[in-house]
């Protein structure tokens, strides 16, 4: 029950002690804006009577425990939570409150409930043990309460409390619980929820929360602060499971030592345990087990460790060491769900940062498979996935990654996505299965390469990636540039926009999530070329600076160079060649760019032709002159 104990005043060492043993709950809870949630955190850390001084001497005690200020109070322990999610590089706008009654010790993830809010409740409930879903008596399931519940139910939360709360504003009705008791209960059925407890409450007037309400004698179940004293936490679950240490940094202060720094994901390791290390397949037995001040005889899920093995082996951050009976799994192609959280819209195609424990690689969405309406948990189908959207989707990564399925191990199977350009986190994600195919089919070698042909043609081969609007003159340069490389005798190919959008490309629009794919596809076919030996020219808009960097990341160094044909909008438009702008204009035609689609200018290309100052034969010329510098091609005569 709730306290402020007089051990605190008569002995604080025995006091000191029973929190100690005191078994620690995490929760969060969910809800929409006005349903309640502050009140109750509110009235929650109000009857436990927690006073900052009793809040002091359990970090006091904890802090002698486990701290590393020596007597002082380390106040990181506090926020231990929040620099696990800081790590995971996810933006935190979650608050941790820290409360205890008699029986148990609280810490509840308070996130604000507005857009974002899907974020903060992934942050949140990442480490959460069981969840309050609030619920407006008055209102009833909504749809934010549907897409809570999925969200819980992805995250492997099972412990649920629907909290129907302002039931002094449906005059305590006993209908009215039982209504939407049973509404849930439809609902959830349907999700992997197991434990879910109904109590309808007043968080403002305080029925159910620490006494049972005199107001509501027709329930007889328990109140909120019974249940989260009671429910069961199985906080030795990842210590059952498999041995996983994701390495955080590769300890090396002289010769003689090297050791493997990391937080024990899951499972327990001991000296002379056998152990695999991921991607890399290599195995070794664990020599020692070191933490500041010595040597352990085990480590456990959760204890940050340092690790020496018995074999010199190559290991580095981001490498994971597990048991070598059970070792974790390696692939470069995945489904998972993801749930996307930001305004500017998941495009598949388009490359993003994913990063998993500690280590971060290149992945994109290659598929979604279907996106899942969270009110009635249909599967629609989508091409790209807006603000709180959750879809299935198969991933490609640029490298094998070491990994579990989420279910099993949310640290080895859990992800974020990160937006390249502005490093915004734009995703949570968790990990189903590697997909067959990836193992499937291997690189083969062939003997006429690049070099090989490039040699024949005596060329350096390379991609001239014309951009710029429409309109702003890249096909007409383009054509130029081609004509004078094929009178030298050199190989080129153009990829123009309107010619590959009638052929390869004729399934696709201009919607972003379509140009996204234009341009990839341009980019495979380019990288294609080049190995053929070929100068390839593009002329494409190229709108996004997100895919005109997959198309140089696909080349080798110096392959690359980027032709930024820089012709204002007002000019181009003034020309008008095809008639499109005065289309756009009179909205005939939909996201045309420049006009309602956005067009990023390049930041650095290789060259810049402002084509008010240049004429067509000039801007090629200028072209021809940067080819000769870097070798591309050779001199000679260019007079054509
Ligand atoms: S990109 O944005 O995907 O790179 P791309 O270069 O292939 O575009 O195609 C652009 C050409 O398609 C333009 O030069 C124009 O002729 C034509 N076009 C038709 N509709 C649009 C539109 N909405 N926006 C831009 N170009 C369009």
């Amino acid at each position: 029950m709730a306290h402020q104990s007089d051990l605190i005043a008569s002995d604080i060492e025995q006091y000191l002690q029973q929190h100690e043993q005191k078994s620690l709950l995490r929760f969060i809870t969910c809800g929409s804006v006005d349903d309640g949630k502050s009140t109750l955190i509110g009235r929650l850390l109000f009857e436990s009577k927690m006073l900052f001084e009793d809040q002091l001497a359990a970090m006091e005690a904890d802090s002698k425990k486990y701290g590393t200020q020596g007597e002082d109070i380390d106040f990181a322990l506090l926020v231990d939570g929040l620099a696990a999610e800081r790590e995971q590089g996810i933006t935190i706008d979650v608050a941790y409150r820290f409360f205890s009654t008699d029986k148990r010790k609280f810490i509840v993830a308070d996130t604000p409930g507005h857009e974002q809010y899907t974020r903060n409740m992934v942050t949140g409930a990442s480490t959460a043990d069981a969840a309050i879903l609030m619920v407006d008596a008055r209102k009833g399931i909504l749809t934010q309460t549907r897409r809570h519940s999925y969200l819980m139910s992805l995250l492997g939360i099972r412990q649920v409390v629907v909290a129907i709360n302002k039931m002094d504003l449906v005059d305590y009705s006993e209908a009215t619980f039982n209504q939407i008791k049973e509404d849930y209960a439809r609902f959830a059925a349907q999700l992997n929820l197991d434990n879910i407890t109904y109590i309808p409450m007043s968080a403002f007037k305080g029925d159910n929360i620490v006494e049972p309400s005199q107001n509501m004698t027709w329930y007889h179940g328990t109140t909120l602060m019974g249940y989260l004293e009671t429910v069961e936490v199985d906080d030795t679950r990842m210590q059952r499971a498999p041995f996983r240490l994701p390495v955080q940094w590769v300890n090396r202060p002289n010769l003689d030592f090297r050791g493997f720094a990391g937080t024990v994901a899951s499972g327990v390791v001991k000296p002379g345990d056998r152990i695999r290390v991921l991607p890399s397949g290599k195995e070794s037995t664990v020599d020692r087990i070191v933490v500041h001040g010595g040597d352990l005889a085990q480590a456990v899920a959760g204890q940050s460790v340092t690790l020496t093995l018995k074999d010199e082996i190559d290991i580095s951050r981001g490498d994971v060491i597990s048991t070598a009976e059970a070792p974790v799994e390696t692939a470069d192609q995945f489904e998972s769900t993801l749930v996307w959280m930001h305004e500017d819209a998941l495009l598949p195609g388009r490359p993003y940062l994913l990063k998993i424990g500690t280590k971060t690689v290149t992945a994109s969405v290659t598929d979604i498979k279907y996106q899942v309406n969270v009110n009635t948990l249909e599967h629609v189908a989508a091409k790209k996935l807006d603000l709180n959207g959750i879809a299935v989707c198969n991933l490609s990564l640029d490298r094998a990654i070491a990994f579990d399925d989420y279910q099993s191990n949310k640290d080895t199977g859990g992800f974020i996505l990160i937006d390249r350009l502005s490093n915004n986190t734009v995703a949570a994600g968790m990990l189903h299965f590697s997909l067959r195919r990836s193992q499937n089919i291997h690189m083969q070698h062939v003997d006429v390469n690049k070099e090989a042909r490039a040699l024949a043609k005596n060329q350096k081969p390379s991609v001239l990636w014309f951009t710029g609007l429409s309109g702003a003159g890249k096909s007409t340069i383009a054509n130029l540039v081609e004509k004078k490389l094929h009178a030298q005798g050199n190989h080129t190919y153009l990829l123009d926009g309107d010619n590959v959008r009638h052929g390869l490309n004729k399934d696709l629009g201009f919607t972003d999530a379509d140009r996204v794919e234009n341009i990839r596809r341009v980019a495979e076919v380019s990288k294609l070329m080049v190995d053929a030996g070929l100068i390839v020219l593009t002329a494409f808009i190229s709108p996004f600076r997100a895919e005109r960097r997959l198309a140089r990341e696909l080349l080798e160094d110096g392959e690359f160079i980027e032709v930024h044909v820089d012709t204002p909008l007002n000019v181009a438009e003034e020309r008008d060649v095809k008639g499109l702008y005065k289309k756009a204009r009179r909205g005939e035609l939909k996201n045309f760019t420049g006009i309602d689609s956005a067009y990023e200018q390049p930041e650095n290309p290789e060259i810049r032709l402002d084509t008010t100052a240049l004429s067509a034969d000039e801007a090629a010329d200028a072209v021809i002159e940067l080819l000769k510098e870097k070798g591309i091609i050779e001199g000679g005569d260019w007079s054509i």
